[in-house]
């Protein structure tokens, strides 16, 4: 993914409402030093009028992009200059999300409608922050989805500077399905992404949908700057995150086996903890770890019965994870 002013990251994590907080971008980073990684979306107002804390980042989360909603362009570089000041690497612009609020506020996927107002806001974040700034899309919305739609979208987008375009390869349907229908039941044209990098070799393009393992994802690197996986990340971690730096960057990766990565993530759980955080919160990515592996049912009772306890019995329960696969 390489954007004029950005670096080049091949594989990044999707942003997830729910899913991509702090706690899980520093969980993340203690599986990989070199993957891109993405904020939930949050939209610009909530950014500027909202709770104190709301776009807060640990300095061990390494370089994650702000993701937000918003269409009005003012508005959405204030914020953006506020990500800034924050310390976010990058500003992508939500223009996938297609769940009734989101619509109805006329920002996500709706404003594949509007490119031209799209790029009066890539333009307004560029001039505010001198960060990459990016766009996270459809291939279209309702019946506005033929490949030359957005085709004309990104060339709209592209000329007021963003630095790079997130497929997600499939149309939303704004009304009728719901945000989980919307990232399954419209088929993925992969083909076309493909297609709008070939057609336009000087932008930088990552392919995202329906890529749920390593073995899925890398052929695309063949037609695409990056690929970006959301689901397939929450479900199995370490099957995505705990080789690709020495497999996909010939680094040694952080942690050299599950129980390492967890602990490693102890003292972080411990602060935030002390700081009154509940520890099923803290805890929460860790949950799918040992998918697959012996322990596995043992910790996650561990972790469901977590509020009740404290982050030792946890570490006692690792304990255990790492002695049941010793013993394989
Ligand atoms: C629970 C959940 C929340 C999501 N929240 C966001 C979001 O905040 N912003 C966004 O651009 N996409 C969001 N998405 C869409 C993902 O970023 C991604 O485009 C989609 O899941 C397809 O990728 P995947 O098949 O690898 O999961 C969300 C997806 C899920 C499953």
């Amino acid at each position: 993914m390489s954007g004029r002013r950005g670096v080049t990251v091949p594989f990044a994590v999707a942003p997830m409402m729910q899913h991509t907080t702090t706690h899980f971008r520093v969980a993340m980073r203690g599986l990989s030093r070199r993957v891109m990684l993405y904020t939930e979306m949050v939209h610009a107002n909530a950014v500027l009028r909202g709770p104190p804390g709301l776009i807060r980042r640990s300095e061990l989360e390494g370089a994650v992009a702000l993701q937000l909603g918003g269409n009005d362009p003012a508005l959405v570089a204030a914020a953006a200059k506020v990500g800034y000041d924050h310390g976010y690497a990058e500003i992508d612009l939500n223009v996938g999300c297609p769940s009734d609020r989101v619509s109805s506020g006329a920002f996500g996927a709706s404003l594949m409608r509007s490119p031209e107002r799209v790029a009066e806001i890539i333009a307004a974040v560029r001039a505010a922050v001198p960060l990459p700034v990016t766009v996270k899309h459809r291939i279209g919305v309702d019946e506005i989805d033929a490949y030359e739609d957005m085709e004309r979208f990104v060339e709209t987008v592209a000329a007021a500077g963003a630095d790079r375009f997130t497929v997600h390869a499939r149309k939303a349907w704004l009304s009728g399905l719901s945000p989980e229908q919307n990232r399954t039941v419209p088929p993925l044209r992969y083909p076309e992404v493909h297609r709008l990098k070939a057609s336009h070799p000087h932008l930088s393009v990552v392919i995202n949908g329906g890529l749920w393992s390593l073995a899925d994802a890398r052929p695309h690197l063949e037609h695409v700057d990056g690929v970006m996986c959301g689901r397939g990340v929450i479900e199995d971690p370490w099957s995505m995150l705990g080789t690709i730096d020495a497999d996909w960057f010939g680094e040694a990766p952080p942690a050299r086996t599950r129980v390492e990565a967890v602990r490693g993530y102890l003292p972080y759980a411990a602060a935030e903890i002390a700081s009154g955080e509940p520890i099923h919160r803290v805890m929460r990515p860790w949950i799918p770890i040992f998918t697959g592996l012996r322990g596995n049912r043992a910790w996650r009772r561990a972790l469901a019965e977590s509020p009740h306890g404290t982050l030792r019995d946890l570490e006692r329960a690792l304990d255990g994870v790492a002695e049941a696969q010793r013993t394989v």
